[in-house]
């Protein structure tokens, strides 16, 4: 029988916004919102926590926005870096996973393959947060359409187009997106089209709030007549080494003024950050008035409270 105080009681993990539903992801944003309009809300709701931090890569945005997010709710922090914890060469996933549970009230890790966020929950008695894996970017994600919707209300009808490399930061985009009923437009180079698996998850959910998908390889097509243009990095963590070989196969998918002319003109453009100015977008684009970028960034702390708060049973 479905025993509503046993599943209150069960740990939850965030690796992917799939792992939401669509009413939780609601949740989300309503709470989000509370917290950034009343920042002192909740100031004492993990007190006595102590949240760690698996980082395998590096970070700006993510760490320092969940740092101060656990400190702001008067909760502690242990940032652990791969001279710390590396996964699988000092000691398995596995072992890491049921050590720092006899610690740590919840883990936020950063890997480079997603096995590792899905071996870390697997094995963890505590809840384990994807603060990014090569699969998805489920805080960015959040953080994406809670400023999608500060600038545009509860106005379902918006398309966001995506142009660049379809991995981790697209594939949690486009998920995050269609549940909200946005439409989604994904424009990357043969090669680099979004997962098929991811592809295939995101049609179902479209299919229950009517949003559309496109998947092309033309950005023209994608970011024509669109309310949000959103570009990453053509070269992701742990690709360095592909470098000018990658960056050549995305020649034509820079958003500069000529791409963004086809959009709406009220359009807003976004990144995840960091940014190459130069290459994926051009400063006048990404420093000019369409951009929300530094929202976006302030946003992962709101959005990253809230789903902190949402996993230790606090809300
Ligand atoms: N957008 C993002 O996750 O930034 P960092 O890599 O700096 O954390
Ligand atoms: N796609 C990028 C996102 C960084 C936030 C990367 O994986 O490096």
């Amino acid at each position: 029988m479905y025993n509503i105080r046993k599943t209150k009681l069960m740990k939850r993990d965030f690796p992917s916004i799939q792992s939401l539903s669509n009413k939780e992801l609601e949740s989300l944003l309503t709470l989000t919102k509370t917290l950034k309009t009343n920042r002192k809300k909740y100031g004492q709701d993990l007190k006595g926590k102590t949240i760690g931090l698996v980082f395998q890569k590096p970070s700006n945005r993510t760490r320092v926005s969940f740092e101060v997010a656990i400190w702001q709710l008067g909760g502690n922090c242990i940032y652990l870096g791969p001279d710390e914890i590396n996964l699988g060469k000092r000691e398995t996933t596995h072992d890491v996973a049921k050590t720092l549970s006899r610690y740590l009230d919840a883990i936020v890790a950063r890997t480079f393959t997603h096995g590792d966020i899905v071996e870390l929950g697997k094995h963890a008695s505590v809840p384990v947060i994807n603060g990014l894996s090569d699969l998805a970017h489920p805080c960015q994600a959040l953080a994406d359409v809670f400023s999608i919707r500060e600038k545009f209300g509860k106005q379902k009808n918006i398309t966001v187009a995506y142009v660049g490399d379809g991995n981790n930061v697209c594939h949690s985009l486009m998920l995050a997106c269609v549940k909200l009923g946005y439409n989604i437009h994904i424009a990357s180079p043969k090669g680099f089209e979004p997962k098929d698996s991811v592809v295939q998850l995101t049609q179902k959910s479209a299919h229950a709030t009517g949003a559309k998908i496109l998947i092309t390889n033309s950005p023209q097509e994608a970011v024509q007549g669109a309310q949000v243009i959103y570009s990453d990095v053509f070269i992701s963590m742990g690709e360095e080494t592909q470098g000018a070989a990658k960056a050549n196969q995305f020649t034509g998918f820079q958003v500069n003024s000529g791409l963004a002319k086809l959009a709406d003109k009220n359009y807003i453009y976004m990144h995840c950050l960091p940014a190459h100015r130069g290459e994926e977008v051009t400063a006048d684009i990404i420093d000019g008035p369409h951009s929300i970028v530094f929202d976006q960034a302030e946003n992962r702390l709101h959005v990253q409270k809230a789903v902190l708060l949402f996993l230790l049973n606090k809300k």
